[in-house]
């Protein structure tokens, strides 16, 4: 099964790229830019990832994105990234990145821009993986923040494949950035929010009404309410899944007691992936064999998982045709 889910090409539509700093790459960075971390070692740092719910984890996200300075350094960072995804089996990888995080640093957007565009180049080109750029705004900040973020990315607009929503989310719910979502669309820029992670399932309606996302990240409490539940399948929307995550963050309790079984058996589109891999204990893959070690799920389960992130991507009509058909060949 281990190499049925490899050679699966696996597209990765919700990972925070940020997240994807291993410790080894956060000293290393850290030496570079003389940044001192709360961490003596590369297992210490490991060690630390010991998380409560999704504010605890932030935290540490938050501190351990600041040795990110240069454009160098993103370039670093999501090559790291993309060399660990490629030999996973993963062919797509969708990034969100956090502009305000940085800018609160001092690091401004074409400095972000420029080393993650650098990067994405280079994975095409010596992997031929594809990728696609998500600009997240902070839930936990204000709104005008996010949209003066919007208004300054103006030169990149045209780079972004949607704009998203993540950080804290109890207390802070999608209509707060009803005025910025509707300005993204008005720009023709797709959007995407997480919702329903530890937010109640009225904050996943409220992305779909109000700020009009075609995808909901996460979404996993959406089964606490039925009708929503029978929405989403009549609508064909995805859920951008991620298991590990959940249990990391104490979504749930055991890998055993996630309810993808129940989302698909609810009819919903979902998929499969790492979120923040290197907090949560592992990538794309690993998300993959956790479920299938879990759930026991047959081939054709997966290789509907797969498909369906596929289908989403942020993909033009010829990378789509040619995933489906490596899919197709891959079993
Ligand atoms: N930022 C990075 N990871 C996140 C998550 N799982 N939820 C919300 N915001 C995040
Ligand atoms: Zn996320």
């Amino acid at each position: 099964m281990r190499d049925f889910l490899t050679r699966l090409p696996k597209a990765e539509l919700h990972l925070h790229i940020e997240g994807s700093l291993e410790p080894e790459l956060m000293f290393v960075l850290a030496e570079r830019n003389g940044v001192a971390l709360p961490y003596g070692s590369v297992e210490e740092a490991r060690a630390a990832y010991d998380f409560q719910d999704l504010q605890s984890f932030l935290d540490l996200y938050y501190r351990g994105m600041s040795v990110l300075r240069t454009a160098e350094d993103f370039h670093d960072l999501a090559m790291d990234y993309f060399r660990r995804a490629h030999a996973e089996g993963v062919v797509h990888v969708e990034m969100h990145f956090d502009p305000q995080a940085h800018r609160v640093r001092g690091i401004e957007l074409p400095v972000v821009m420029e080393g993650l565009s650098l990067a994405r180049r280079h994975a095409e080109r010596e992997l031929g993986l594809s990728s696609a750029l998500i600009m997240a705004f902070l839930r936990d900040r204000e709104a005008a923040e996010a949209m003066a973020v919007l208004e300054e990315a103006a030169p990149y607009w045209e780079m972004l494949d949607a704009v998203g929503l993540d950080s804290a989310e109890r207390g802070h719910p999608p209509s707060k950035f009803t005025e910025v979502f509707m300005r993204a669309a008005q720009l023709g820029i797709p959007r995407v929010a997480h919702a329903g992670e530890e937010g109640p399932p009225a904050y996943i309606r409220e992305a779909l009404d109000r700020l009009d996302v075609c995808r909901i990240d996460h979404g996993v409490r959406c089964l606490e309410d039925p009708a929503l539940v029978a929405r989403l399948r009549d609508e064909g929307m995805v859920l951008t899944v991620c298991p590990l995550s959940n249990v990391r963050l104490k979504v749930v309790e055991r890998i055993e007691d996630h309810p993808l079984p129940q989302l698909l058996e609810a009819g919903l589109r979902v998929t499969l992936n790492s979120d923040d891999p290197a907090y949560f204990g592992g990538g794309v893959l690993d998300n993959y064999l956790a479920c299938q070690r879990a759930f026991g799920w047959d081939e054709a389960t997966f290789i509907q998982l797969a498909g369906t992130a596929i289908e989403a991507a942020f993909i033009g009509d010829a990378r789509r045709t040619e995933l489906r058909h490596r899919l197709a060949a891959s079993y």
